[in-house]
């Protein structure tokens, strides 16, 4: 019998991460084994030329539900609905397309590194996270599907190894964080680094939008694997942390720690870079990777992408915590 998929690794120019060709298409086999090579890949897979799911996006849900018990239904998740795909709730929009008129992130300043590379790391390119990290339990892993990709060189993702940073960070640091809490908020709430520099008045938050406290280092539910995670100016709560127990705010102590894990963390060693074509899917373990997007040209280019995200594995330190994230009255029922 014919394998249902070939698989190449580590992803080119990465140490990690692989690329995955289906044998046939989805809508004819959905592939046994997909989970099994995301751990063993490091939590990364690109699966190529599946064009089909622009038709047909149930497909793209079918194939997030091989990868866990449960995919989100963002009707039910305070989204907004330009957000949300007409026919399948479980698809989220990202596109600067309207209605969703999502903005690309900015360029860094200076654009490009002094050797004339796209800028990866650290504090020069900002906007790496972990999706949805505000949330407890967080979630396991996102799908990521280029229905409309803009031209190469421009709006890439890009992806940093928890795993690989952890296993690599010098032994002070190690100790430093061994049992540090981060504290992650969602964006728009008035406590990003940037707002509180510039002296917003955070916005009153309701119980289920308040910041959640997460390991630093966090073990992989599947690999066991000890990774990185964390988030930095946009995700974490910059008023009462980063980090729980240490000085808070934009200039505090814990702010210098932040800033020192974030540099390592995104070490061009540790990253992948990817430059999208039309068919895509991106799937990567949330776990165990931060990713940030790039910037593109909103005023020529139409990027459109479908997401999905996938829950239900987050390790034994979440066990039978009711979701964080829902409104009292839904959290009763949860
Ligand atoms: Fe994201």
């Amino acid at each position: 019998m014919t394998p249902p998929f070939e698989i190449a690794s580590p992803l080119p120019g990465a140490a990690f991460g692989a690329t995955v060709q289906l044998a046939k298409p989805i809508a004819q086999q959905l592939p046994d084994g997909l989970p099994e090579a995301l751990a063993q890949a490091g939590g990364l897979l690109l699966i190529p030329r599946l064009g089909e799911i622009a038709d047909s996006p149930e497909l793209l849900l079918r194939l997030s539900h091989l990868f866990g018990p449960e995919v989100e239904d963002y009707r039910h998740t305070l989204t907004g609905r330009q957000f949300v795909h007409p026919t399948v709730p479980e698809i989220y929009i990202v596109s600067n397309v309207p209605p969703a008129h999502r903005a690309p992130p900015k360029q860094p300043d200076p654009p490009l590194t002094a050797d004339g590379r796209l800028p990866v790391q650290y504090p020069q390119r900002k906007g790496w996270h972990t999706d949805q990290s505000y949330r407890r339990p967080p979630p396991d892993i996102s799908l990521f599907y280029a229905v409309m990709p803009v031209a190469r060189e421009r709006g890439q993702t890009l992806f940093a190894s928890g795993t690989l940073a952890y296993e690599a960070l010098p032994a002070d640091l190690k100790a430093r964080v061994e049992r540090l809490e981060g504290l992650h908020v969602q964006p728009g709430a008035g406590r990003s680094r940037d707002a509180v520099l510039a002296g917003e008045t955070p916005r009153p938050l309701a119980a289920h939008e308040r910041a959640q406290r997460q390991p630093v280092v966090r073990t992989h539910p599947v690999t066991g694997k000890r990774a990185l995670y964390l988030c930095e100016s946009g995700q974490m709560d910059w008023v009462d942390g980063p980090f729980v127990g240490l000085e808070p705010g934009p200039r505090g102590a814990g702010a210098v720690l932040l800033d020192a894990l974030m540099t390592h963390f995104t070490r061009p060693e540790f990253v992948y870079v990817h430059e999208w074509t039309e068919g895509d899917v991106l799937v990567w373990d949330n776990r165990c990777l931060v990713h940030a997007a790039t910037w593109y040209d909103a005023d020529k280019e139409q990027r459109l992408m479908w997401r999905t995200t996938v829950r239900g594995n987050p390790g034994a330190l979440y066990a039978g915590e009711k979701r964080s994230w829902l409104p009292e009255r839904e959290r009763a029922a949860d």
